[in-house]
């Protein structure tokens, strides 16, 4: 401002034809150019520090100043802001887009067009054994020769899915997908299908087995009614025989439809209903049922080490112990011992044993007991009403209870068959100081 009002002043000066004038003159144009040159030194040295050779704590911000120069810095360094944080936001979104595909439990490979390996996430990794420092740029038709992928990926077909063993892990089954990307480069995702396989595998044999279960009833049920339609005066002592077995093969059928349903209800329910079960009372329960399946066959015994009670489903919990029970009874030959017992483990769980001296299981039987229909002899199970779905609903039980079956068996000597229970479930029994031989009721 100074340098202009000299100019002015030595023009007009000049003007007047004062020497004097002409060096104010010349030295206010001295002074303007000098002031413009340091205003044009100031941002040439900012932007060169935009160049990210000044750390950023070190650089100075443009000065503010008045008049053009002012609007001239402003300008530039709101321009560069905006910049900087739109190309910030754009790096950001990209390490955020990749951060996601590497998180992804689906495998991802990023092709060129010429089938170069671009990028690949940790499940293609695994799924197809690649690994992204020494096989990227490298070209996927030399790393994986499989002659039945390597035809798809030329059909390139997107609609088209491939099912086909890892090459990691031949075990388990993947289905690939492509996807067509820009500029020619293609996705390549792999998914995981082991599990729904064998989901759909237990599917198909549950509904066969089913089947086969109810139609071998059936099948008798009908042979006895074709028969007595044939008949033109049916012998009533044969009659009475055959309705009878006609009952046996009904009884059959509703136990069948009945662990369906107890099992179908575990499964779909989350509601477990919790209650305190009294174990004193439970295990009477027990014991009182195991004596009539018996019928006086066997000796059975009842061990109660500990009192308390017990958190969960009644329903559930009877019928998983009442299955223990049953089993017991209907595999010890008569006159063996069955002996039921609860007590603390090591670990503080809670533990209701059943103990048999019937005739074991071998040891390669006991891991598939308690799959449903798992029989060790088919004919012996339903001979005695079994369905083969019993230790199914007792696992599925324990399950929701956090707890576990433990299975010990001897052949010819014996089982034992028990549920622990983790000791959170358990409360026991406080004994009453005013009353020592009382035991009190369990709170919860
Ligand atoms: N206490 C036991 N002694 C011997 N074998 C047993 C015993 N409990 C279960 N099993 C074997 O386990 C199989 C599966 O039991 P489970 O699921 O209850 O079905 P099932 O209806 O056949 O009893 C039985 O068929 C039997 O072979
Ligand atoms: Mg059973």
């Amino acid at each position: 401002m100074l340098a202009a009002l000299a100019f002015f002043a030595g023009i007009a000066a000049a003007l007047a034809g004062a020497r004097a004038g002409w060096v104010v003159f010349c030295l206010g144009l001295l002074a303007i150019i000098v002031f413009h040159q340091r205003q044009l030194q100031r941002l040439l040295t900012w932007l060169d520090e935009q160049g990210g050779h000044v750390p950023d704590d070190k650089r100075v911000p443009l000065p503010t100043t008045n008049g053009h120069w002012g609007e001239v810095f402003y300008l530039v360094q709101r321009d560069y802001q905006k910049n900087m944080s739109l190309s910030q936001h754009a790096v950001e979104e990209r390490q955020e887009m990749f951060q996601v595909a590497g998180a992804l439990p689906e495998g991802v490979v990023i092709l060129d067009p010429d089938r170069r390996i671009v990028w690949l996430n940790p499940s293609a990794q695994r799924h197809f054994g690649l690994s992204p420092e020494r096989d990227r740029g490298q070209y996927f038709n030399y790393l994986l020769r499989e002659k039945r992928l390597l035809e798809w990926l030329g059909r390139g077909a997107a609609q088209e899915t491939l099912a086909m063993a890892s090459p990691a892990a031949p075990d388990r089954t993947l289905s690939l997908q492509l996807a067509a990307l820009p500029n020619g480069r293609r996705m390549l995702l792999s998914h995981d299908i082991t599990e729904l396989i064998r989901v759909d595998e237990m599917r198909r044999d549950f509904i066969a087995n089913v089947s086969h279960e109810l139609r071998t009833p059936i099948t008798v049920i009908v042979g006895f009614l074709e028969a007595f339609a044939d008949m033109e005066s049916p012998d009533p002592q044969q009659f009475k025989a055959q309705i009878g077995l006609m009952q046996e093969q009904s009884d059959r059928i509703r136990g069948l439809i009945d662990d369906l349903l107890i099992l179908a209800r575990l499964e779909a329910d989350p509601d477990l209903g919790e209650t305190e079960i009294d174990i004193a009372s439970l295990s009477q329960q027990l014991r009182g049922d195991a004596l009539s399946l018996s019928r006086g066959r066997h000796l059975i015994t009842l061990d109660l080490d500990t009192e308390g009670a017990l958190r969960g489903s009644h329903a559930e919990i009877y019928s998983a112990c009442m299955n223990l029970v049953s089993n017991a009874v209907r595999y010890t030959p008569v006159s063996g011992e069955i002996a039921l017992s609860w007590d603390i483990t090591a670990s503080g769980g809670l533990r209701f044993s059943v103990r048999d001296t019937g005739e074991g299981i071998e040891a390669q039987h006991l891991p598939r007991l308690t799959e449903r229909f798992y029989r060790v002899d088919k004919g012996r199970s339903r001979g005695s009403g079994g369905t083969g779905l019993g230790l199914a609903i007792v696992k599925r039980v324990l399950l929701r209870h956090q707890a576990r079956l433990q299975v010990e068996s001897a052949v010819g000597r014996g089982s034992r068959f028990s549920a622990i229970f983790p000791a959170e479930r358990f409360t026991p029994a406080t004994i009453d100081p005013a009353a020592p031989l009382a035991a009190s009721p369990a709170v919860a």
